[in-house]
């Protein structure tokens, strides 16, 4: 099964780190980052996932759980996760599915064979608490991923929620945002503060602080 933006994640039941979860009822209305990794005991991994442990008041502050998948044993996350803090100077406090059998890989399309073996590359989906799909990446097992890009990218998902609007380039918090194509330059000023015209399709402007948003929207 493909997954794609805007559909449902699967759900599951796993192992993890922290004891068994069934993914959405754990997810709660939370945003999730849920990212696999290849392997325990492995280089890339350890920075990877001291990073996340260390962006904790950063997730926190966004309502973003994060959950990680390897297709290891519960046995080594637990040998593996004090390595993990002490060189991150971290503490690992979310948990990490041990998906031995590659159940969840499987069907979130973690396993891509050609990339050196069966283990799961590094995958990354932001779900939203409607339990979406908003954003999927998959990075190869040689390079480690830059979780201030995705933290980056949920700011953007939620700022677009909350203007019903579209984000630039390189945007983040503070900046301008995108007036969506389908929304009049009319509508746009009764909408939005600052609205700018630089073409008919292409309008600057700042969502009001009262905003509340009504979701996802689509620029076509
Ligand atoms: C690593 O995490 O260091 C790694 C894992 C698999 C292949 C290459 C690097």
């Amino acid at each position: 099964m493909t997954l794609y933006l805007g559909d449902t994640a699967p759900d599951f039941t796993a192992e993890t780190s922290a004891g068994p979860i069934s993914f959405h009822e754990w997810a709660g209305d939370s945003w999730v980052v849920f990212f696999s990794h290849p392997a325990d005991f492995t280089p890339v991994c350890t920075t990877e996932l001291g990073r996340v442990a260390q962006l904790r008041d950063e997730w926190d502050k966004r309502g973003v759980k994060t959950l990680a998948l390897s297709v290891d044993s519960n046995e080594d996350h637990a040998k593996w996760i004090p390595d993990i803090n002490e060189f991150n100077k971290c503490e690992v406090d979310y948990p990490i599915i041990a998906d031995e059998d590659k159940k969840v890989a499987v069907l979130y399309e973690m396993i891509h064979p050609a990339e050196g073996d069966t283990s799961s590359v590094r995958s990354v989906f932001v779900i939203d608490p409607a339990k979406k799909i908003r954003l999927s990446m998959t990075y190869p097992k040689s390079t480690g991923r830059n979780f201030d890009e995705i933290l980056r990218v949920v700011d953007a998902l939620q700022e677009a929620d909350r203007g019903e609007c579209a984000t630039p380039v390189d945007w983040k918090p503070g900046d301008k945002i995108i007036v969506p194509p389908t929304v009049s330059t009319d509508d746009a000023k009764a909408k939005f503060d600052d609205v700018e015209e630089f073409y008919p399709y292409l309008r600057t402007a700042r969502v009001r602080e009262s905003a509340t948003g009504g979701g996802a929207v689509g620029c076509s």
